[in-house]
């Protein structure tokens, strides 16, 4: 896939679409941004299409996937919450989307994914790889550790590319989370590298890869974004002189205060 003409986002209203909103515009490219919440338009010559809907409805999803190029799933819960409420929006919704996207024949999905379907991995040496096998930190980790399971199938039975992303930590700044934020920061400028990295890569079929910036005190292997063509430009490091001048804590487990907060209870982390 050269460059998609037509793209939709699910959960575009939430952090990271309102950061790709306007990073992905591209001449001759139209987003469709679908939420569960309410968007407003910001120019009147921004080339999108706004949509509310659940990426639990079928039907919803069904008529967002018409026309489609490509598809960016970021919609559902970011964080841990009630188990009913993971496995309806997290792991029942993504089948939806994705199955909504075979019946319309979109053939290149890409999933957001998250360090937590591997949270209890060991934090300690670099270069872990993407394909690690799930150990998820909560409830929210099996829902990612799920949906890469629901990309991997969709590719083995219906050939569509999926790229599931196990998005490290994406804000504008690594800042909110503390030493964490160094080890695993996306910038959002290499979000969206990662992004178009992942659209325009030949023919990649189902590939699990990373998503963080090359930060210096990184301990994610790059090497498997690397190859799609993702080439980082940030490094958190450039902020660690911004946050308070002691000695961080060296993180045990890949998913950090995820392995330790309270099972099923929504968490502002
Ligand atoms: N931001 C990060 O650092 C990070 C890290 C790892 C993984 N991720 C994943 O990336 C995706 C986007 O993250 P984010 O930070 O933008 O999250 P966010 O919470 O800011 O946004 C999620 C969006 O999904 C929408 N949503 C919730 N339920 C929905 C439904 N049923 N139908 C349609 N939309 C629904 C919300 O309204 C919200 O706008 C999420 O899947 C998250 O798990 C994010």
């Amino acid at each position: 896939m050269n460059d998609p003409k037509r793209i939709l986002i699910t959960g575009a209203a939430g952090g990271i679409g309102r950061m790709m909103r306007t990073r992905m515009r591209r001449d001759g490219r139209m987003l469709r941004l679908l939420d569960l919440a309410s968007q407003t338009p910001s120019a009147d010559d921004e080339p999108v299409e706004l949509l509310t809907g659940s990426v639990t409805d079928p039907d919803a999803m069904l008529a967002a996937c018409e026309g489609v190029d490509a598809l960016i799933h970021l919609g559902g819960h970011s964080r841990e919450t009630s188990w009913a409420e993971i496995l309806d929006v997290n792991i029942n919704g993504t089948q939806v989307v994705l199955d909504a996207a075979r019946q319309a024949g979109v053939t290149r999905v890409i999933l957001a994914s998250s360090n937590h379907s591997v949270g209890f991995r060991d934090a300690d040496e670099p270069g872990l790889p993407a394909d690690s096998s799930p150990r998820p930190d909560t409830y929210y980790g099996v829902s990612k550790a799920a949906m890469e399971a629901l990309g991997s199938l969709y590719h083995s039975r219906f050939g569509m590319d999926v790229i599931a992303i196990r998005i490290g930590s994406c804000f504008e700044t690594p800042l909110p989370l503390g030493p964490r934020g160094l080890i695993t920061w996306l910038s959002p400028d290499d979000c969206a590298r990662l992004f178009e990295a992942c659209l325009s890569a030949p023919s990649p079929g189902y590939r699990l890869i990373w998503g963080v910036s090359a930060n210096t005190r990184s301990i994610f292997s790059l090497a498997e974004a690397e190859a799609l063509g993702y080439r980082s430009q940030d490094d958190a490091e450039a902020y660690a002189d911004q946050l308070a001048p002691t000695e961080p804590t060296p993180e045990r487990y890949v998913g950090g205060g995820f392995c330790t907060a309270p099972l099923g209870a929504p968490n502002p982390l």
